[in-house]
């Protein structure tokens, strides 16, 4: 049996916990550096930019634009991390616009980054970025590259590995969105296994950073629920049949929770079942389902020290935390303006903080948004108490 997450009884109730909203960054719509020589300065359109994936590290935040719509410049891009609160900084392409496809044959060869959902920090200092090589991916999914991995030394920003990967672990409309980075079970973050989410034909790819090889992993549980794959944020409501695509790992349990966008549910697999090979035709996967939650959601986040997991449910507007060892549940912030649809929700221990990319993306999917209004927000959840609180924001302000 399963906890039934009594999300909407917490909402009713006074004792929630309510954790303060720090609005980090926000903007109406991004606003981006484009070079007056760049090829498609004039292509860009500020309306089809959302940001899906958020990375922080002590000097600059990485905030990736997947190309859904066209309209896209830079598809990676970088800001400082420390600009005044609640400031609007221009984004920068990361590494450089070099990296970006600028289309029209001006650099047409699969060098560069096509299309970013996600990308992830690694214990030595280097950047993981998953390109899903896929332009417009909600117009009409052209496949323009393969996928990849690219993986950038942060301090000198120079690519030091690139994996592209075999067509024998994709599908043709494979949509590689999400990823974790388990350095657990092999050592150093050379031999680092990365577990990926393909969204749009549903499963999972492994790869296996000591042996440089990938495989795929299939199961019913990854695929969209059709009875979810309708959203109402804010009164505003979208469809999409998205499959496995929020992705979160303890190191402790060694276990990968992973949820379809599409679904009510949290599942959980043990790593060791993903970093054993490809699995044989009639072996059943050791997946468990871990809990219901209110609504559907897209970020997962995991505390490491207590195994605390931390979501979204999109129609409740809030942040949940809950622990499946315990089966302690928490509501710690909510709300209906600045919590929108979280595309990322991440774990920093440095500050013992949920950060979380919250935009209107319901706004932006339809084509209602409103420039006069605040569509995307990096915001910092602390989740210590006041005075503790104070002494992390001296160390990092
Ligand atoms: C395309 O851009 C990449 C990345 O900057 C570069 O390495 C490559 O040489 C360029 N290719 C062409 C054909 O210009
Ligand atoms: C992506 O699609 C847009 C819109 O059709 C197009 O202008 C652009 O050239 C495409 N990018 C590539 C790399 O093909």
């Amino acid at each position: 049996m399963w906890p039934l997450l009594a999300l909407f009884l917490a909402l009713l109730s006074p004792t929630v916990l309510s954790l303060e909203l720090e609005v980090l960054n926000e903007w109406n719509l991004l606003d981006l550096n484009i070079p007056y020589d760049y090829g498609l300065i004039n292509n860009f359109r500020p309306e089809t930019n959302v940001f899906t994936g958020l990375e922080i590290t002590n000097d600059r935040i990485f905030l990736s634009i997947p190309r859904l719509w066209s309209g896209v410049a830079a598809t990676l891009t970088v800001i400082p991390r420390h600009t005044p609160p609640g400031s609007s900084p221009r984004l920068e392409a990361y590494p450089s616009w070099d990296f970006h496809k600028l289309g029209k044959g001006q650099n047409d060869s699969c060098d560069g980054l096509t299309s970013v959902y996600r990308m992830r920090q690694d214990s030595c200092n280097r950047l993981w970025v998953l390109d899903a090589g896929v332009n417009l991916s909600l117009e009409d999914f052209q496949r323009i590259c393969p996928p990849k991995l690219v993986v950038f030394d942060l301090a000198t920003d120079q690519v030091v590995r690139t994996v592209v990967f075999p067509r024998q672990v994709l599908r043709p409309n494979s949509l590689l969105a999400n990823l974790i980075i388990d350095e657990t079970a092999q050592g150093t973050c050379d031999s680092a296994f990365v577990y990926m989410a393909d969204t749009a034909a549903p499963g999972m790819v492994v790869y296996d950073g000591a042996r440089d090889t990938a495989w795929r992993i299939m199961h019913p549980t990854m695929f969209p629920d059709p009875d979810f794959s309708d959203y109402t944020i804010a009164g505003e409501r979208f469809t999409l049949m998205d499959g496995v695509v929020g992705l979160a790992f303890s190191p402790k349990l060694s276990t990968v929770y992973f949820q379809p966008l599409a679904t009510d549910r949290l599942f959980s697999i043990p790593a060791s079942a993903l970093r054993k090979g490809p699995p044989s035709q009639d072996e059943e996967l050791p997946i468990t389902l871990v809990g219901k939650k209110a609504s559907q959601g897209l970020g997962l986040a995991l505390d490491p020290k207590d195994d605390t997991i931390y979501f979204s449910p999109v129609r409740e507007t809030s942040v949940a935390a809950w622990n499946p060892v315990t089966n302690q549940q928490k509501l710690i912030a909510y709300d209906q303006d600045k919590l929108q649809f979280a595309a990322e929700l991440r774990w920093r221990e440095q500050d013992n903080s949920v950060w979380l990319l919250s935009t209107r993306f319901q706004k932006f999917f339809r084509r209602t948004l409103n420039p006069q209004d605040v569509n995307l927000r990096i915001i910092r959840i602390s989740t210590t108490p006041s005075l503790q609180t104070g002494l992390t924001n001296n160390l990092y302000f």
